[in-house]
């Protein structure tokens, strides 16, 4: 039986927080030791550079993901684990791409139609204002990424299901125009994983403003932990775990058993103060691995620049003659005699 695909991108525009690992890398690394998948995980530095001019901050963010996800025990045996940027064929096949793709239906993408309204709400006098065409078109971007890799499943977050659809209307018109090249790929949006809520107590949210970075040191992960809201309840007086930042957070974590534990003290009226230290303890004890492995390797991040290098190999081995495969099929290719 041949294996499935599954693939998916990480913007290289921030530091890793416990939101982003209970909703998305935890998950994918488990799946990454499915042998009957393959998983293509790689970090989407084009699309950073769509909303991060910054240089320093997305060669930053790059080294810290692929930290993360490499101390993390992300099995590379059986993942391709690859820069985007180090597959350049992705770019050509996002040119293709984009001259299939009707206008149209990026007119429709909610990334762009959220900045439009944006504008219009801010009473700009320009709609487009502040929109680069990296926005505007990055739907295009990311169908190449998928198809270049003939992907069948990509487990992504909601905001992204549009993202998929579009790939497979973009596939479905070029097989249309060019002969069957690609497989129309699937969304996969996983209800069961936790969205783990901020230090506010909105959503975990580097656009909030609200994260607590997955490897802070020990100490500073301490101090995060406490600042998290909670209401005004005295100790002994009972707490309802259900409306709780510091319980949802404890459950994402802990096996059913503690969590009905703690479900316990809530109603006995454990206080705040010792609620945060039990957090503390129990995601720090989760972590602490983990960030051990985190600081060793990015003290040599050329052991990553390898890891990297041998996905892009594993990459390129499929893109490269995927892309002459492509170039002949719309018409570009050497004169023959
Ligand atoms: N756009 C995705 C996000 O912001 C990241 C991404 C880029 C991606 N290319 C992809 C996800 C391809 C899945 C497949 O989360």
């Amino acid at each position: 039986m041949s294996k499935a695909n599954v693939l998916t991108g990480i913007t290289t525009t921030g530091t890793p927080h416990l939101g982003n690992y209970v909703g998305a890398i935890r998950p994918a690394i488990e799946a990454s030791k499915d042998e009957h998948v393959t998983p293509f995980y790689f970090l989407a530095d084009y699309h950073a550079l769509i909303k991060c001019q910054e240089p320093e901050l997305v060669r930053k963010s790059s080294l810290e993901i692929a930290a993360t996800w490499l101390a993390l025990g992300l099995d590379t045996s059986n993942a391709v684990f690859y820069r985007q940027s180090d597959v350049p064929e992705i770019m050509e096949l996002t040119w293709m791409l984009t001259c299939v793709t009707a206008k149209g239906l990026m007119n429709r993408s909610h990334a762009y139609k959220a900045a439009v309204a944006e504008n219009e709400n801010g009473k700009s006098e320009d709609a487009d204002k502040g929109i680069n065409m990296g926005l505007f078109s990055y739907p295009v971007l990311m169908a190449a990424d998928i198809l270049m890799f003939n992907a069948h499943k990509v487990p992504v977050g909601k905001d992204q299901i549009q993202h998929i659809e579009m790939a497979r209307d973009i596939a479905s018109r070029f097989n249309h125009i060019y002969g069957e090249h690609f497989t129309l790929p699937e969304a996969v949006v996983d209800d069961n994983t936790a969205t783990l809520l901020g230090l506010d107590g909105r959503k975990m949210s580097k656009s909030y403003n609200n994260t607590i970075p997955l490897f802070e040191p020990e100490k500073k992960l301490k101090k995060m932990i406490n600042k998290i809201k909670t209401n005004s309840l005295e100790p002994g007086e009972p707490k309802d775990p259900e409306t709780c930042t510091l319980f949802s957070t404890y459950q994402a974590f802990a096996r059913p058993s503690e969590v009905e534990e703690i479900r316990k003290q809530y109603a006995e009226g454990i206080a705040w103060g010792e609620m945060k230290k039990v957090l503390f303890e129990h995601i720090n004890d989760h972590v602490a691995p983990a960030r051990d492995r985190y600081q060793a390797l990015m003290q040599a991040p050329e052991h990553i620049e390898e890891e990297l290098q041998e996905g892009a190999k594993k990459a390129r081995a499929i893109s490269q003659p995927f892309i002459k495969e492509l170039r002949e099929a719309v018409g570009i290719s050497a004169i023959k005699a």
